[in-house]
């Protein structure tokens, strides 16, 4: 069965290339990003590690930690990190993972066989602190994803773990969140007090409360 939001995410041993992980003892305290490739040297696997590696500041400012993972072998990870750095201008810092057993793409439901019988689609998941999951991503082999947008949530996921609020659509650091429900407008102002504007009883934004 595929995972859901809030189960622990399953930990495993694995061979990357960085040397072998435990997966939630690297994690530690941090926060966590698991995403799986379809191939090493295939085009937009390089372009989204390249974009990854280039956000490897804004990732580890928000505590969070980046493992890749594809099917292929450590010695072919090592071959196509050179490629990627060439070829993207970066310097990918953080562990390409291993999976020539497919152990962890198996854990994590990352092949879709209707889609590929050997190949992982483009999974992405955020594990918290608590090793939970708090996101899951899937985009077929042919879309690259948004790694802009993948700060953006771990911008809302954190800014709502810690407060009763939640992000509008297109929302970005800095802009207005959303009251939520659960709690009373009188509650709000108290909560809240750059105040609270009531849209509707039910739409009420108060500036970022972390900020
Ligand atoms: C790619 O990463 O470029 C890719 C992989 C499989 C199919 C299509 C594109």
């Amino acid at each position: 069965m595929s995972l859901r939001l809030g189960d622990i995410a399953p930990n495993f041993k694995a061979k990357t290339s960085i040397g072998e992980i435990n997966f939630h003892e690297y994690l530690g305290d941090s926060w966590g990003i698991l995403f799986s490739h379809p191939a090493d040297f295939t085009p937009v696997c390089t372009t989204e590690l390249g974009r990854t590696a280039a956000l490897q500041e804004a990732f580890a400012k928000r505590n969070v930690k980046v493992l890749a993972l594809s099917v292929d072998g450590v010695e072919s990870h090592h071959q196509w990190i050179a490629d990627i750095n060439e070829t993207q201008h970066v310097t990918v810092g953080f562990p390409i993972i291993a999976d020539e057993d497919k152990a962890v793409a198996n854990a994590y439901d990352m092949i879709h066989p209707n889609a590929s019988e050997t190949f992982t689609v483009r999974s992405l998941f955020i594990i918290g602190p608590d090793k939970k999951i708090k996101l899951t991503l899937t985009y077929p082999a042919s879309t690259g994803r948004n790694f802009v947008e993948v700060l953006r949530v771990i911008d809302s996921l954190q800014l709502t773990a810690n407060y009763s609020v939640a992000t509008p659509a297109n929302w970005i650091e800095g802009e207005d969140v959303i009251v939520v429900p659960a709690i009373t407008t009188a509650d709000a102002l108290v909560k809240f007090p750059k105040g609270v504007k009531v849209i509707k009883p039910y739409l009420r934004y108060t500036p970022q409360p972390n900020k």
